[in-house]
């Protein structure tokens, strides 16, 4: 089940420039950045509550991260992420009715430990979705 928004993920070419502009322009504050390496990205997040905004920049060449530039030379929104309360059961439940889960079923993890999956993006309305596990609402 889908429990609530989690965040809003932008690639950008470079992160600490982002960061910069994010706090010069608009006054957010964006986190300390750390590496997925299953992911083969840097990102950091901006805190706003109820939600976030992730950002994204190739932690290596052969990123799936990088092809995106690639694409969008000056980044842009790359998916959004719902909470859900079991991305197992999620992921079973969507896959019974044609929606393609992509990993081909390997548990993905992102930096919090937290269990993750991806939704083809013809199976949301054109939007990439990751689905974020949720056990415990965590107090921001
Ligand atoms: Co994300």
């Amino acid at each position: 089940m889908i429990t609530g928004l989690s965040h809003v993920s932008i690639v950008v070419p470079s992160l600490d420039t982002a960061a910069s502009r994010l706090k010069a322009i608009y006054g957010l504050s964006v986190g300390e950045a750390s590496i997925n390496e299953q992911q083969g990205v840097r990102l950091a997040c901006v805190e706003l509550g109820n939600a976030k905004i992730e950002l994204m920049e190739p932690s290596r060449p052969d990123s799936p991260v990088s092809k995106f530039l690639e694409r969008n030379p000056n980044g842009g929104i790359h998916h959004v992420c719902f909470a859900v309360d079991s991305v197992e059961a999620m992921c079973s439940d969507i896959s019974g009715k044609g929606a393609r889960v992509l990993g081909e079923g390997k548990p993905q993890f992102n930096v919090h430990g937290e269990r993750i999956a991806f939704v083809h993006p013809k199976d949301f309305l054109g939007a990439l979705v990751e689905l974020e596990e949720h056990g415990v609402r965590r107090e921001a």
